[in-house]
């Protein structure tokens, strides 16, 4: 399925994206966010967490060195995984300290640079795509939804989360 994609037109719209996505989440969902550098991944995240209800979705940024955060606080905690330091890494030991917060089925994992990913994660819902759009604030935000439980997103993203 690829329908439901929508521009914005700032980084507060795209925030405002994830936070009504946030609304649609349960337990265990896994969403895979595809993109360039710079492409609004980790803002989504922001939004999400803020929609999630996290006391300071501030704190939300590009990890520098760590791969992984987990914010708790919210409806639901958000394991969010930045896959990017680890092109090439195949080391099957490695991956799974790296991927290990994927098994808490009681939470949410968000996964920047999934393209690294040596195999598909548990409850895996929805894959997003952003993409530059025309000048500097564009994006275009493409959902792709996977399963049962992208079902269940795919049936109320319209109303919430976009298209407008
Ligand atoms: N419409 C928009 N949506 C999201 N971000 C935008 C938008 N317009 C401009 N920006 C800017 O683009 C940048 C997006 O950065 P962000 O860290 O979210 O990207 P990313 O996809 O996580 O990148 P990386 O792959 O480096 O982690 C921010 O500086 C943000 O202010
Ligand atoms: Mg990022």
């Amino acid at each position: 399925m690829g329908e439901g994609g929508f521009g914005t037109a700032s980084p507060e719209e795209t925030e405002a994206a994830g936070a009504a996505l946030a609304a649609l989440l349960e337990p265990g969902d896994t969403i895979l966010l595809f993109g360039d550098l710079g492409g609004g991944k980790t803002t989504f995240v922001r939004g999400l967490v803020r929609g999630l209800g996290h006391p300071d979705p501030r704190e939300v940024a590009s990890p520098t060195f760590a791969i992984h955060h987990r914010y708790e606080g919210g409806r639901l905690p958000v394991d969010h995984l930045d896959l990017y330091r680890l092109e090439g890494v195949e080391d099957a030991m490695a991956w799974q300290g790296v991927l290990d917060p994927l098994d808490d089925p009681s939470g949410i994992s968000v996964i920047e640079w999934p393209e690294r990913l040596p195999w598909s994660p548990e409850g895996l819902a929805l894959e997003l795509y952003l993409q530059r759009g025309d000048g500097e604030f564009r994006r275009q935000l493409r959902p792709v939804f996977v399963g049962d439980r992208g079902d269940r997103i795919a049936a109320a993203w319209p109303a919430n989360v976009g298209p407008d």
